[in-house]
């Protein structure tokens, strides 16, 4: 019997942190690896998304979190960068398959590469590609507008299995105000079943409403257990946004 990787997340952080290039901070592979545990513990199942892309150094991530069964699903303008309207970032599908080609070809049969404006995409759209009922870790990381984001926020939501997690971008980093401008309008305008529970290195962790109690529960055991010396110090803390309580990282 083959050995099971008991932390694929970790496994794969040298070939994505060494060769491709994007934005993602540097312990996000942690946070990572205790949601992957959380959804282990809680049975959770589903596809991961991500829509914004670029080279994939966040996919390859979440990718490598995934269980054989589970779809990954990388949508992106890709060569179509004329509907970049804000020009956050680049995706080009060539740069893209030859990662998975280099690094992941284990991960290959589950990975589809969508090309496409997520503006033109219904929850129907994304539905069609998944393996599974919805997604359980979805990345909202493409246009930075606010028309962007809560197009995308929106369509997460309808995919998200209870207890999924949404990863959103440049949250309250000073520049993409326009993300943070976007969440706030979704949250008023469109939101129905989410609720945020950490943000951490200008990303912020959503999950369904029912489940953010539980999830809140988890995650701060997680953090006692992996970071003794600094979960009590004041990088941490407790705040709200609206009446969801956050774990705040600074
Ligand atoms: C900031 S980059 C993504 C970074 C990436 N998540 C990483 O891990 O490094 C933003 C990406 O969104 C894509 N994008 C921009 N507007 C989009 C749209 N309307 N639909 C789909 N993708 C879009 C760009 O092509 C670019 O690759």
């Amino acid at each position: 019997m083959p050995e099971v990787d008991k932390d694929p997340v970790g496994t794969a952080l040298k070939d994505v942190w060494n060769n491709i290039h994007g934005w993602v901070g540097h312990r996000v592979p942690h946070i990572l690896k205790l949601i992957r545990e959380i959804h282990l513990e809680n049975n959770v199942l589903g596809d991961i998304v991500e829509i914004g892309v670029h080279h994939g150094k966040l996919f390859f991530l979440m990718a490598a979190a995934s269980r054989s069964h589970e779809k990954c699903i990388a949508i992106d303008l890709f060569d179509d960068q004329e509907k970049n309207l804000d020009h956050s970032g680049k995706g080009s599908l060539s740069t893209f398959s030859q990662h998975i080609e280099d690094y992941f070809p284990h991960l290959k049969h589950q990975i589809v590469a969508v090309s496409a404006d997520s503006m033109s995409f219904t929850p129907a759209n994304i539905r069609q590609r998944l393996e599974t009922t919805g997604a359980r870790l979805f990345s909202v990381d493409g246009g930075h507008t606010v028309k962007h984001v809560i197009n995308d926020m929106a369509l997460a939501q309808e995919l998200l299995v209870p207890g999924g997690v949404i990863l959103l971008d440049d949250f309250l980093g000073p520049h993409w105000p326009s993300v943070s401008e976007g969440f706030f309008e979704y949250m008023r305008i469109t939101n129905r079943r989410l609720a945020p529970f950490l943000i951490f290195q200008n990303k912020l962790f959503l999950t369904t409403y029912s489940e953010h109690p539980q999830m809140m529960m988890q995650l701060r055991k997680l953090l006692q257990r992996d970071l003794v010396l600094e979960i009590n110090t004041p990088k941490w803390r407790h705040a709200e946004i609206g009446e969801h309580k956050v774990l705040c990282f600074a």
